[in-house]
C-alpha cells in the first residue's frame, strides 16, 4: 500500500446506516501492472451500496473493514500500469469497476486497465458517472441475456429510476417495437420522453396492459417477478436483477435468505420453464471496458442520455443515502469529487 498523504474517501468500519460513512484520510492501493489509477471527478449511488452499507447482501458480497463503497467512476487517468498499453495519463475514462476491489467514493481509485472505457466526449463527468452500472445492467440484461432482438415488445419494471431510465433507451435503440415502462403519474412525461410507453401503476394494471410482451426487465422483485413470468408470451424471456436477497436475509438471515433464495429462484426458473417455456435468468453487470465502450458511443449518437436526479458532494454522501432509499429518485444521484 502506498500511502497518498491528503487523500480522502468515504469509508465504513462497520455495517449500518448512514452514518457509518465516514469522510477520511486513506491510503490508495499501489497500481498493478494491469491497472490504472483514475483521478476521481465524479461518482455514483446505486441501491447495490446502501444494501452493501446495511449489510444485506452479505451471502453474495464479501467485504473487509474499512471499506471504500461504490461503483461508477468517471475521471481523469493519472497513473497507468506497466503492462497497460491502451491507455496514458490525461485520459478521461468511465467505468463501473469490479465490486471485489475498493470502491469509488474516493478521490483517487485503481481499477483494471480492461474496465475502463473513454468517457462520451458530449457528456460532463456528472453525466457520465451516472450511466456505466445502470447501462451495463441493461445491456446484461436485454442484449446478453435476452438477447432482445428489433421488432420485439417489452416491459421495463421502474422505467424512472436507474436501471430504467437506461433500460427504455437501450431497448428503442436495439430496435424493439414497444416499450412499455412502469412509473408513478409524477414520472409518465420522463418516461415518455425516453422513448417508452408509460404504464401509471397508480392507474392502470402492468398484467394487464403489458400482457404478451417479448420481454420484461424487472427490477422490482417479489411477487413482481412472479407477474413477470405470468405476463411475458411463451417462449418469451425474463431478465431479474433484484433477486430480493435483503427481503429474504431480513426474514431468514444472510446464510438462511440466500439458501431460500436459491430454492425460490430454481422453483420459478423451472416451472415457468416448463409452463410456458419462458426462460428466467438473474442477471448481473459484469465490469467489462468493451461493453461499457459501446453504451459511451450510444451516448455520443444522442441515443442514450443520462438523467440525473441529484448531485451531493462527496462529503454529503450520507444524505445522499437518505435520498436513494427513499426508492423515489428520478434516474441517478450523483456525487461530485472534485
Ligand atoms: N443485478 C444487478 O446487477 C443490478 C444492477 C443495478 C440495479 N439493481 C437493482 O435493481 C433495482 C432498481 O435499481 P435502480 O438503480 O433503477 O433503482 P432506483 O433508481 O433507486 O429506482 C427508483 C425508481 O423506482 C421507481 N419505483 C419504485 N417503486 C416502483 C413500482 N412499484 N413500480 C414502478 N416503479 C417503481 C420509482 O419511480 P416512481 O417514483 O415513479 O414510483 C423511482 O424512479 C434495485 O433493487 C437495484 O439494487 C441490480
Amino acid at each position: 500500500m502506498a500511502r497518498c498523504a491528503g487523500l480522502k474517501a468515504i469509508r465504513m468500519h462497520r455495517y449500518g446506516g448512514p452514518e457509518v460513512l465516514q469522510l477520511e484520510e486513506v491510503d490508495t492501493p499501489r497500481c498493478g501492472p494491469n491497472d490504472v489509477r483514475i483521478s476521481v471527478h465524479a461518482t455514483s449511488v446505486n441501491p447495490v451500496d446502501f444494501k452493501i452499507r446495511e449489510g444485506m447482501q452479505r451471502a453474495v458480497v464479501w467485504i473487509s473493514f474499512p471499506f471504500i463503497p461504490g461503483m461508477d467512476v468517471s475521471g481523469v487517468i493519472s497513473e497507468v500500469g506497466v503492462k497497460v498499453t491502451a491507455w496514458k495519463v490525461g485520459d478521461e475514462v468511465f467505468a463501473s469497476p469490479s465490486h471485489l476491489r475498493q470502491g469509488t467514493y474516493a478521490e483517487e481509485v485503481v481499477v483494471r486497465a480492461s474496465e475502463v472505457a473513454h468517457k462520451p466526449k458530449n457528456l460532463s463527468h456528472v453525466e457520465a458517472a451516472s450511466l456505466p452500472l445502470v447501462a451495463m445492467t441493461a445491456w446484461y440484461s436485454l442484449v446478453k441475456s435476452a438477447k432482445l432482438k428489433s421488432g420485439q415488445r417489452v416491459l421495463i419494471q421502474a422505467g424512472a429510476g436507474g436501471v430504467g431510465t437506461a433500460a427504455i433507451q437501450l431497448a428503442k435503440a436495439l430496435g424493439a417495437s414497444e416499450v412499455f415502462a412502469t412509473c408513478s403519474t409524477r414520472n409518465v412525461e420522463l418516461v415518455r420522453s425516453l422513448g417508452a410507453t408509460p404504464i401509471d401503476y397508480t392507474k392502470d394494471d402492468y398484467r394487464v396492459v403489458a400482457r404478451g410482451v417479448d420481454v420484461v426487465l424487472d427490477s422490482l422483485g417479489g411477487e413482481h417477478l412472479v407477474a413477470a413470468l405470468k405476463l411475458v408470451k411463451r417462449f418469451g424471456h425474463v431478465s431479474c436483477i433484484t433477486p430480493s436477497f435483503p427481503t429474504f436475509a431480513r426474514k431468514y438471515g444472510v446464510a438462511g435468505g440466500f439458501f431460500v433464495f436459491l430454492l425460490h429462484a430454481a422453483w420459478l426458473t423451472v416451472s415457468s420453464l416448463i409452463r410456458k417455456q419462458v426462460t428466467l435468468a438473474f442477471v448481473t453487470r459484469f465490469a467489462v471496458g468493451t461493453v461499457l465502450h459501446q453504451l459511451g458511443q450510444l451516448a455520443e449518437q444522442g441515443k442514450l442520455k443520462p438523467v440525473v436526479d441529484r448531485t451531493y458532494p462527496l462529503s454529503e454522501v450520507a444524505e445522499a443515502h437518505r435520498y436513494a432509499e427513499t426508492g423515489r429518485a428520478r434516474g441517478k444521484i450523483v456525487l461530485t469529487v472534485r
